[in-house]
């Protein structure tokens, strides 16, 4: 590949996912998009390049798009996270909603559906306390393939031994052969859908929580100070924001504060008084 295909993917990268590659990374290029090319009859990665800079090729550009995300994940992933929603998030929220009786949960960049199935599996191990409770999840990412996944809830034996405690795999999967299916009532508790967090995703409704883990590591600053910003007006005044283990807002936004003593929580800061709006979104196509 050259210096002039490399620097092209870049851009296309950056514009279409955020994904924000340094100068040094053409060996994950190749080892990503070479078999692609291949796949798609094409010699190699200049070959690739030049057929995405004809007409045409939006489909083979959303192949690439995709083929360069990374979507590992697993069960309960960092474990913390979900000890947060289970002994303070819920808790909180049962009783600030009390009234309302209603709680909706964006896991965003969810992957393979591993992050939204541990979150419902944790309201599910709360459903006596939630009984007679209106819950939403709702899950999103930009790749149509690993949704797809998500809504089929099945898994191999290895991302089942992932984080996912035994009796948790036992109470609510069923043995296909060799592979795991979710149980429908668990599957019937997330819904799914496509968006790329570069775009808008004001349509999505409010939030009490929203877990957005291990995707704004991969985007520059100016990006995730632009995504942090649109999460707080779509999240409740009093709603939690969940972070990946590598990221925080601290240095970054002041839309949002660390909750106290709990690490990768973080709530919209009042002193902000909301959300400002409207709000640019970063352009994507
Ligand atoms: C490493 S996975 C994280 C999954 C899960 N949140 C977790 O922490 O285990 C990152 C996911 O972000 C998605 N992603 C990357 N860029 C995105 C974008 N611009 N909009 C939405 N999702 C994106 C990828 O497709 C991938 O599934």
């Amino acid at each position: 590949m050259t210096p002039f295909d490399y620097d092209y993917l870049r851009g296309i990268l950056k514009q279409r996912s955020g994904l924000d590659l340094s100068a040094d990374k053409q060996y994950l290029v190749e080892s990503r998009l070479v078999p692609l090319a291949r796949k798609a009859g094409l010699a190699g990665i200049p070959e690739l390049v030049q057929k995405m800079k004809g007409g045409g090729a939006e489909a083979l550009t959303t192949e690439v798009v995709e083929a360069m995300t990374t979507n590992e994940t697993f069960f309960f992933r960092d474990k913390v996270p979900f000890d947060h929603l289970r002994d303070t998030i819920l808790p909180a929220l049962l009783q600030s909603r009390a009234s309302r009786r209603t709680l909706r949960i964006w896991s965003a960049a969810c992957s393979t559906g591993q992050e939204p199935y541990s979150i419902a599996m944790c309201l599910k191990e709360k459903a006596a306390q939630l009984a007679g409770w209106r819950i939403e999840i709702v899950g999103t990412d930009l790749s149509q393939e690993v949704l797809e996944k998500s809504r089929a809830g099945i898994y191999s034996q290895f991302e089942v031994q992932r984080g996912l405690p035994i009796q948790l795999l036992v109470k609510y999967f069923a043995q296909i052969g060799e592979l795991w299916q979710l149980n429908p009532d668990i599957r019937a508790m997330v819904q799914y859908r496509q968006l790329n967090l570069l775009q808008d995703f004001s349509g999505l409704g409010r939030f009490d929580v929203v877990f957005c883990r291990n995707v704004l590591i991969y985007f520059d600053q100016e990006t995730t100070v632009n995504i942090f910003e649109r999460i707080a007006s779509v999240i409740e005044p009093d709603g939690m924001l969940m972070l990946g283990a590598a990221e925080s807002v601290v240095g970054i936004t002041n839309a949002f504060r660390p909750y106290p003593d709990k690490r990768g929580l973080y709530q919209p800061n009042p002193e902000r008084g909301g959300a400002r709006t409207p709000l640019r979104v970063v352009a994507a196509r």
